[in-house]
């Protein structure tokens, strides 16, 4: 098959002149293509979708919308633009001049940071592969298409990386991308979250804020790096990764909201009375909000951790938002760690990891505020909230404990007494499945969620966002 770069794949990296990316991605989007079909969406090729698709990096291209058969969507290759005299903003090489090329000896740490973050990208397209066919609306499933095509093209992102600076080894590692799948048992992703099922609505919502809000926070330290293409196109991938959030956050905010309606409706804020109205209870949503957040704490690794020390020294990862600190080399700082045996004082720079975290779990912080006060307005003095970090990790000095919701050690019996009720329980699962019924004429809205404040890009909300075949 031959190509017509500029017209197939939108870019801002002159493909059509450089014959050995070419040659790479010509053995590997026919392969693409084949995974999305296999495990990209079910049963919506032929249906058009009104999609935004990225074919400029300027205000007016990034966000081009029209109606599109997925498979025809166009996954484009884009890097923001450069800045000008652009120097490392942290670690060992401080100050001096960006990086166009990978250095040698850092090669294998840069690979390694691109194919995790790579591997996320397809995930969570398998992850949401059946999805469509229970959407509450055409809104919300064309929005799910948007975030699975956006994630379709992140992977390209990182391939392009992989296929313009890391020769064999990186052609190899793309190849490997399409062959992990979200789940395999011989196989699976790399990082557990991403392995993890979305069967319903309410996870895709509570992934797509507090998972994609891990992107969020690993792009944002990956935009910091010394690696100037590396840096530019998640600087990029980070405009795209916003909507994915505003899926979540508003997603969220509708079951709460309709939750609150029917709470109202009915005089009482009785679990099962509200169920019985099709709505869910905000103790369920509390339980996959505990899950999903949980989960997505440990994605950013042990809170001590060599490699997260030398990709710091190293100006592979900085920190999120790395301008907003004074000392950027973090040679003699130290950061306080609580333990389970108490305060341990490591060095900042293996702390890095916990830096990270504590400022996603603030990001975190601000939509669950927003859910709250509607809680508020309402009337009603329930609360959501986040859960302790300590709770329920699965890596770290944490790891395993018994720890409540709130942060303490517990004994380990009443833990595990307990532990099915701070989490969605089989028959929790079961009920909001149960509700999971597809809404596909133009403005109708499943039962359970409440209908969107606006439209996207300005059009009605009863617009058909999705015209099935
Ligand atoms: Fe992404
Ligand atoms: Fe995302």
């Amino acid at each position: 098959m031959s190509i017509n770069y500029s017209e197939r794949i939108p870019n801002n990296v002159d493909l059509a002149n450089d014959r050995t990316l070419q040659r790479a991605l010509e053995h590997w989007q026919p392969r693409f293509l084949d995974w999305w079909h296999e495990m990209g969406p079910h049963d919506f090729e032929s249906a058009d979708v009104y999609l935004r698709t990225a074919v400029g990096v300027d205000a007016q291209g990034w966000a081009s919308y029209g109606a599109v058969k997925m498979p025809d969507y166009r996954w484009g290759i884009f890097l923001a633009d450069a800045l000008a005299d652009r120097t490392i903003g942290f670690g060992d090489y401080y100050g001096q001049p960006v990086w166009q090329q990978v250095p040698g000896e850092l090669r294998s740490q840069f690979r390694r940071i691109i194919v995790t973050q790579g591997d996320t990208e397809p995930a969570s397209v398998e992850q949401q592969h059946l999805l469509g066919h229970t959407c509450p609306s055409l809104y919300d499933l064309r929005n799910l298409f948007q975030v699975n095509v956006e994630e379709g093209r992140h992977l390209w992102a990182m391939v392009y990386l992989l296929h313009a600076y890391f020769g064999r080894d990186g052609r190899e590692e793309a190849e490997e991308l399409l062959a992990r799948h979200s789940g395999d048992v011989d196989k699976p992703r790399i990082l557990s979250t991403f392995n993890e099922p979305v069967e319903d609505w309410l996870s895709f919502f509570m992934f797509t804020y507090f998972t994609d809000r891990d992107g969020k926070y690993q792009l944002k330290s990956l935009a910091e790096s010394a690696f100037d293409p590396l840096s530019r196109t998640c600087r990029f991938m980070l405009t795209e990764e916003a909507h994915h959030m505003f899926v979540g956050e508003t997603g969220v905010g509708r079951v709460v909201k309709r939750a609150l309606e029917v709470m109202k409706e009915l005089g009482t804020d009785d679990p099962a009375a509200v169920r019985r109205q099709g709505a869910i209870d905000l103790p369920t949503i509390q339980r996959y909000l505990n899950f999903w957040f949980t989960s997505s704490l440990d994605l950013f690794g042990s809170e001590v951790s060599s490699n997260a020390a030398s990709s710091f020294a190293n100006g592979i990862k900085g920190r999120p938002d790395e301008g907003q600190y004074e000392d950027h080399i973090c040679r003699e700082a130290t950061f306080d760690l609580s333990t389970p045996k108490g305060t341990d004082t490591v060095s900042l720079r293996n702390a890095m990891n916990e830096v990270m975290r504590e400022s996603y779990i603030k990001d975190c912080e601000i939509g669950v505020k927003r859910w709250n006060m509607q809680i508020q307005r309402a009337g009603y003095d329930l609360r959501l909230s986040l859960p302790h970090h300590r709770f329920r990790r699965g890596i770290g000095a944490w790891a395993n404990l018994p720890v409540d919701p709130q942060g303490r050690l517990i004994d380990r019996g009443e833990y595990d007494r307990l532990l099915s009720g701070w989490l969605p329980s089989e028959a929790d699962k079961a009920f909001v499945r149960s509700l999971m019924q597809q809404a596909k004429a133009p403005g109708k809205i499943a039962g359970w969620i409440a209908p969107p404040d606006r439209g996207i890009n300005n059009l009605p909300v009863d617009y058909e966002y999705v015209r099935l075949a």
